[in-house]
């Protein structure tokens, strides 16, 4: 496996790959891999001849209240699992190789990014989008893997790719959730024992919902009530739960493709979770081996 950190030998080895007829495939990631990553890993590698990863806590998508500093990172096990994994080239910029002068253009994410977690987190989205676009420019890769956990950002990401003419395929694979069905998340690391118990009442709640809307429920206003009821949990203190269309616009009606988002604190570690109410949470895949 290859491992470059700065952008400008990154830009070459992609250039030299992609000369020789290779398609490439990206995984953009904040380091401190786990499975869900490692499957996104997988499908990348199944679309593309060279699969590259690129690991970076960026600066630019945390708030100043944010976990910036504290967000965990392990960069040996990330160099293990990812060339375990198959990865050719892991990618890991230093903030001052990314960002040499504070960036003062950004990509303004337009409405979609305004509700749920864009009203939650301000100028979240300007900063992944922004960072999203510097790593396609130096990667260019021919297809980007994102995962669904993180609904808002994946749709953002499509979007900005088709509106801005990247050029390239944005590839949105399914969450990864424990047996249990806590979706897979960097910051479950934060979790004790009694807050891991606690945060499964994400999961729940939204398959409450889906439940609910099976039975023959379609007012999103009766669904996010059954929702929030399970998020009634100790230690769990719940943001948000929405039901929204891909665009993230609100529903009249619930149906087989409405997406159910929530965020709650658990403890102090803030979680996010979904599902598309005609897929379901059992549809998510299993974590390999468990
Ligand atoms: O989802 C993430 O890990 C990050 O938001 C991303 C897409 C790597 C941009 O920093």
């Amino acid at each position: 496996m290859h491992e470059l950190t700065s952008p400008q030998d990154m830009h070459a080895w992609s250039r030299a790959e992609r000369s020789r007829g290779r398609r490439i495939g990206f995984v953009p990631t904040m380091g401190f891999l786990h499975e869900g990553h490692l499957q996104l890993v997988d499908r990348a590698r199944q679309r593309a001849d060279r699969v590259v990863l690129s690991s970076f806590v960026n600066p630019l998508q945390f708030g100043p209240r944010e976990d910036f500093a504290s967000y965990p990172r392990d960069l040996a096990r990330d160099r293990s699992l990812a060339a375990q994994r198959g990865v050719d080239c892991l990618f890991t910029p230093e903030v001052q190789a990314m960002y040499p002068t504070e960036p003062l253009v950004r990509i303004a994410p337009g409405p979609m990014a305004e509700p749920l977690e864009g009203a939650t987190r301000p100028g979240h989205f300007a900063g992944v989008l922004t960072v999203v676009a510097k790593l396609f420019h130096i990667v260019e890769p021919d297809i980007a893997v994102f995962g669904r956990k993180d609904f808002q950002q994946a749709m953002l990401v499509s979007r900005m790719a088709a509106d801005l003419d990247f050029g390239l395929e944005i590839d949105i694979a399914p969450t990864v959730r424990e047996l249990d069905g806590l979706a897979l998340s960097s910051r479950n690391s934060y979790l004790n024992a009694d807050q891991r118990r606690a945060a499964l009442a994400l999961s729940r709640a939204l398959r409450a919902v889906e439940q609910t809307w099976r039975a023959g429920e379609a007012d999103p206003a009766a669904l996010q009530r059954r929702g929030m009821e399970v998020l009634k949990a100790p230690e769990v203190s719940a943001e948000y739960l929405a039901l929204v269309d891909e665009e993230l616009r609100p529903v009249a009606r619930a149906d087989a493709r409405t997406v159910v988002l929530v965020a709650a604190r658990v403890g102090p570690t803030r979680l996010i979770d979904n599902v598309v109410l005609g897929e379901g949470v059992a549809s998510d895949v299993p974590v390999r081996g468990s």
